[in-house]
């Protein structure tokens, strides 16, 4: 694929980047213990860290900070924020967070007991993380294709519905006290999970009474990707669709900083007014009053307008064609990605690239060092540094299906000649594959480690 929609915006403001020198990479990388998070944002050129927080917001969006009410409660952008989620997510009750790990820890703290299951297609770490926090124990039951790099199925993010049948009888519904999938599957390479999926994964919650919570961080590039895919939704629009999505659900989940184009924000949304109370309650204490729940009114704001932004056709094209425009590009300079393209990144496979080097030296790692390392780009290790851990019974490590590394893309902020040299340094680095080492964990926290640890070369 040699090109993508034009961009549907023009630029009016930029910021500069630099490229900085080999040395200055160099002693950076030691600086930090070759954790890539710890570097200065000026130390990177191009930056995929993420795509959440990252985009470049609209006119429109900024216009909206101007009409930002900064009252403590009851303000008008809290309205304007809840009309809007309402009209597109169809939940009743909306409460505001500072960003989807904080929704999520409201929705853990108020339902989860230790010991009880959390089932999900794939959680994200911070799901994860939130679970585990409370003594909970989430568990992943995607369909296998997802762990197949190569595997081309439409939809791979899906949920295996006979594994989540299996899974609530051996542990009874009354030990599961909410279900969750997320929309797209981000740990698994951002891939879409389909209407059908959605309908049945509802079904089988609601067959035990087990409330079911989207995590819809990417519920718009998902709702593209069912339109384009799934038959019988070629001429609907994303709104419908993410309307038809949210109403197989109890409640939502939302990082704002994803599908919001937004810098900063995140909601819990629901159907049930005494699960809200509750939450509520939580809320003031963990994020702030209910109507603004850690944000200031023109984030509210900007979030109203840009949920609505992320379900226009035209940007969409744009943006799931610029992913998968570096995704074939990648793939010309003769990296091994994960196939076909997510929604909002694409992910290198660096157990295939990086064969000599054990999970137990972090192959992923390895290889998000050495792109920044060749050419200052920022990418993040989605393997054993993420994932890896200890099975409680057995007290063996686990390590994950898939070694990746994510280069994801920030919405509206690079061009292709970015990308054009993202996959020229890829593809350096691929050619000198047989060179690159492995890592091993200086010093580490015991929960999302990755975003702290230190490491060192394996000689
Ligand atoms: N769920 C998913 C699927 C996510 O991708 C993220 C964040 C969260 C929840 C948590 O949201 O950051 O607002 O607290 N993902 C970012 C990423 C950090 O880089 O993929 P948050």
């Amino acid at each position: 694929m040699s090109h993508y929609p034009p961009e549907p915006f023009r630029i009016k403001m930029v910021e500069p980047i630099r490229l900085p020198s080999p040395e200055e990479r160099e002693a950076a990388l030691q600086r930090v213990g070759y954790n890539l998070f710890g570097l200065r944002s000026e130390e990177v050129f191009i930056d995929l860290l993420t795509d959440s927080g990252t985009g470049a917001m609209s006119q429109e969006q900024w216009a909206a900070l101007m009409r930002g009410d900064e009252s403590y409660a009851g303000a008008r952008s809290f309205y304007r924020f809840v009309e809007t989620v309402r009209d597109i997510f169809g939940f009743r009750y909306v409460l505001p967070t500072h960003q989807g790990r904080a929704a999520e820890n409201i929705l853990a703290a108020i339902l989860l007991k230790p010991g009880q299951y959390v089932p999900s297609n794939t959680h994200f770490d911070t799901t994860q993380a939130n679970i585990r926090a409370r003594g909970g124990v989430p568990v992943d039951l995607v369909i296998d294709e997802a762990h197949d790099p190569q595997n081309p199925h439409p939809f791979k993010g899906n949920m295996d519905i006979a594994k989540l049948r299996a899974f609530i009888q051996r542990v009874g519904p009354e030990n599961i006290p909410f279900g969750m999938l997320t929309v797209t599957n981000n740990s698994v390479g951002g891939q879409p999970v389909s209407m059908e999926n959605i309908r049945q994964v509802s079904q089988v919650y609601r067959e035990y009474g087990i409330p079911f919570f989207i995590d819809a961080c990417r519920f718009a590039e998902n709702a593209y990707f069912i339109q384009q895919r799934e038959p019988g939704y070629r001429e609907k629009s994303l709104l419908d669709i993410a309307r038809e999505m949210f109403s197989y659900a109890d409640g939502a989940t939302m990082s704002a900083k994803k599908d919001g184009l937004a810098n900063i924000g995140g909601f819990l949304a629901m159907n049930d007014e005494d699960l809200y109370n509750r939450a509520a309650a939580e809320a003031v204490i963990r994020e702030g009053f209910p109507t603004y729940g850690g944000l200031a009114g023109r984030d509210l704001e900007a979030i109203a307008v840009g949920l609505r932004e992320a379900l226009d056709p035209a940007y969409m094209a744009y943006r799931i064609g610029q992913v998968a425009y570096l995704h074939a590009r990648l793939q010309e300079e003769g990296v091994p990605v994960l196939s076909p393209p997510g929604g909002h990144a694409v992910y290198l496979d660096a157990k295939a690239l990086l064969p000599h080097i054990p999970q137990s030296q972090f192959p992923g790692q390895a290889l998000a060092v050495a792109l920044y390392r060749e050419g200052a780009v920022r990418g993040v290790e989605i393997g054993s540094v993420m994932f890896a851990h200890e099975d409680p019974e057995t007290g063996e490590t686990v390590y994950p299906a898939l070694e990746l590394v994510r280069l994801a893309i920030p919405r509206r902020m690079y061009t292709q000649s970015h990308l054009d040299y993202v996959a020229r340094v890829a593809g350096q680095v691929a050619r000198r594959a047989e060179q690159v080492k492995g890592y091993r964990i200086v010093e580490a926290p015991p929960l999302l480690r990755h975003f702290l640890a230190r490491f060192e070369p394996v000689p």
